[in-house]
Order: structure tokens, then sequence, then C-alpha cells
């Protein structure tokens, strides 16, 4: 089997899940690739460490020129959002494969440069959101094809958090515009909550933004306060016109709601989608990680309750099929349809977010940031 060799800049919270990930490769009983981690870039000795104990590393380093010179296929960059566009364009023209994590540059400007630049290069790039790998939103997604629904009434994704909630919790980048972007929540949050209605082909056509600041400063964790300038919670109303496979406007003006919220009681990290129509619709939060409800209009109406296990993952594991899915599970899972798609052999299965979806969902939040300081819907092309 081929072997992909990757390398990871940044390892913090997210380059250690990829390094997971990677780890236990070996539970994919039908990987069309082979994906082996050999260097890590972090800045900090401390978070360099942690990755000793892989034997496949072989290099660690802090200058992630050093990794961008090794021999690795691909690169995954896991680092505060001002840092994307430098370090994406750095893998971008040191021939390598992008795997990169949202939002995909700290604002519109920056995702069109990298997209752009990966165009113009020829190289292969996606982006990460990994909840749509779950085995319970990939049946949700076969249903949402399926033509179901009937008429489109009404689309809701959304991605909520608690801990903010906490006034004592310490600042830190993703609470700052100068490092996370003056799109805030959205940008760290909102990348999850479009995937899979971009996918759907649903791009709103006019948004109409509430947003939300609560807390404007948090312990520093040096015995001061800091500035904590985001974004904490964001609602998009937004209209939608549904196209068939011959793009006539089948459902015009649909409402979708789109959810961004770092102030959420008791949801700790909840990723949902509900799809209402006419005939049918579809239910997922990983509140309840393996559950799908189903609603059927018959001669009498029900939503019904599925129960998901490992077996409906699109890629085949050798966990049992009746085992229940985690974090871990999608984010692997994610990574396999990652690697499928940069061989060529996704086979119509669920992709990751492409360059376009990153842009779209770029022009989407910069809209609604019009929108909320003009206090009116702003129209998308
Ligand atoms: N997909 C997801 O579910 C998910 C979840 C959390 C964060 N993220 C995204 O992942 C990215 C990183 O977030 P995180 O939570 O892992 O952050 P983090 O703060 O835990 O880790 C970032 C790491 O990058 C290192 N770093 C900073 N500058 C560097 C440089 N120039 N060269 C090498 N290393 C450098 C830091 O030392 C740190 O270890 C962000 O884009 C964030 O939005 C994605």
């Amino acid at each position: 089997m081929k072997t992909l060799k990757l390398g990871i800049i940044g390892g913090g919270l997210m380059g250690r899940e990829m390094a997971s990930a990677i780890g236990r490769w070996a539970a994919l009983t039908d990987a069309p690739v082979r994906l082996e981690l050999t260097a890590v870039c972090d800045l900090v000795e401390k978070v360099r460490d942690w990755f000793r104990a892989i034997p496949t590393v072989k290099l660690l380093t802090a200058d992630h020129r050093e990794l961008l010179a090794s021999d690795v296929d691909v690169v995954y960059v896991a680092v505060p959002h001002h840092l994307h566009q430098a370090l994406y364009l750095d893998v971008l023209n040191a021939g390598k494969s992008l795997f990169a994590e949202k939002p995909f540059g700290i604002d519109l400007e920056a995702a069109t440069t990298i997209r752009d630049t990966a165009v113009n290069l020829g190289r292969f790039v996606r982006c990460s959101s990994e909840f749509p790998f779950l085995p319970g939103v990939q049946r949700a997604i076969r249903y949402l094809q399926s033509g179901a629904l009937g008429r489109v009434l009404e689309i809701r994704s959304g991605f909520w958090h608690a801990s903010d909630l906490d006034p004592t919790k310490p600042v830190n980048w993703k609470r700052q515009v100068r490092t996370c972007g003056e799109i805030g929540v959205m940008g760290d949050l909102g990348m999850h909550a479009v995937h899979v209605p971009f996918r759907m082909g649903w791009f709103p056509k006019r948004v109409y933004a509430q947003l939300q600041k609560i807390y404007t400063e948090r312990p520093d964790g040096k015995g001061g306060m800091a500035p904590c300038d985001t974004w904490d919670n964001a609602l998009l109303h937004c209209d939608v016109d549904i196209q068939n496979a011959q793009g006539v406007v089948t459902d015009a003006d649909v409402p979708m709601r789109i959810e961004m919220k770092r102030l959420a009681p008791g949801e700790m990290n909840s990723w949902y989608i509900e799809v209402l129509g006419t005939d049918g619709g579809v239910r997922y939060s990983t509140k309840e990680p393996k559950t799908v409800w189903i609603f059927r209009r018959a001669k009498e109406q029900a939503w019904e309750r599925y129960d998901i296990g490992m077996s409906e993952s699109a890629f085949p594991v050798v966990t049992g099929g009746i085992f229940e899915a985690g974090f871990p599970d999608c984010f692997q899972q994610m990574l396999a349809a990652f690697a499928a798609e940069h061989e060529g052999a996704l086979k119509g299965r669920f992709g990751c977010v492409t360059p376009d979806e990153a842009v779209r969902s770029h022009q989407l939040f910069t809209a609604a940031l019009a929108s909320h300081a003009e206090k009116r819907a702003i129209a998308l092309e």
C-alpha cells in the first residue's frame, strides 16, 4: 500500500489529535493509502517533546521551513488564525499538499489568496471539519440526498460551546481579534456549521446577523485582566434558494439559520443539524451521538429514532459495528476522506471542506459582520 508522509505544523490541541488519528491508522480496514507522521514543528519545546513517543517521527523542529524541506508529502497546519495565510502559502510554495484548519485564513482576503494560490500551483488542499464524518451524520446526509424531504421548509445547523459562560476562564488567542479574526466565533465554529448545508448546495443569498459580545475582558492568567474583544455568539438568519440537479429553483427563500455560540448554557460541544420538509425531516445532535431522528409524513405523522453504530462509517474500521462513535473516530474518518480524495479514491463518499467552500464561508461571515453593523439583511452573490 502506498504511504503518504505527513508533517504537522502546530502541535497543540489539534496537532496532537492528528497524531492520535494517524497512530491508529490500522483501525481502518480498507484505507486506500497509509499515512505516516514523520515530522512535527512547534515553537514550544515542551509541545514538541510529546511527539517523541511516536516512533515514526524523525524530525522535530521549531522552524517550519526545516519541516517543509523534508520529504513530507502532506502538511497539516494547526496554528492560530493570524498565521494561516503565511504558513499555508509556504506549504503550497514548497510543493506539498495541504490539510488546512478552519477558518482557512483570518479573513476573506486571506482565504481567497490561499485558495487562488492553491489553484495556480495545482496543489491538493482541503480544510478540516470532522462532525459530518460521524456515522449518524453520514446517515442524515444520505437521507438529505435521497429526496425524501419533499419541499424543504427550513434548515438549522449549528455548533454550541458552553465553557465561556465562566467569566473566570482565562483569555487565549481564540478570544482576541488580532489572533482569532474580526469574525470571532464564526471563524472558530462556523466552518463546522456550514459544511453540510454548503455541500447540499444550500448557499445563502441573503443574511441577517445577530452578533453578541458578552464578556469583554477575561483573566490574563498572570493576575490581571486582558481584553476579550471577539464576537461570542452569532445567529445568522439566511434565505436560500434550493435548486434541483437541472439548476431550477424548487424551493425559494427557504429559511436557514446558522448558529455559532461560545455561551450556550449546558452545551459542552454540541454540533447539530435539523432539516424539515413537507414529506420528511431529519435531526441529529452530538448530544445523542448515535441517534438520528427521521420524520415521516404518512397517514400518521411520526419521528422515528434510529441508533447508528460504527458499521455505518464511510470508511470501514475494526471497531465493532454496534459500538458508538466519538470525536477521535470522526476525526480519523475525516482524515481517511482527505487521504482517499488525495489519491482519487473517494468514490462518491462525502469529502472534506474544499477551498471554494472555505472562501464561501468567509463571504457569509464577512456579510454577517456588515449585517450586524448596519442592522439590515445583506445580499450575497
Ligand atoms: N477541527 C476542529 O475541531 C478544531 C478544534 C480546535 C481548533 N481548531 C483549529 O485548529 C487550529 C489550531 O488550534 P488549536 O486549538 O490546536 O491551537 P493551540 O493553541 O492548542 O495550538 C497551536 C500551536 O501552534 C503552535 N505555533 C504557533 N505559531 C507557530 C509557528 N509559527 N510554527 C509552529 N508552531 C506554531 C503553538 O506553539 C501551539 O502549540 C486553529 O485554526 C483552530 O481554529 C480546529
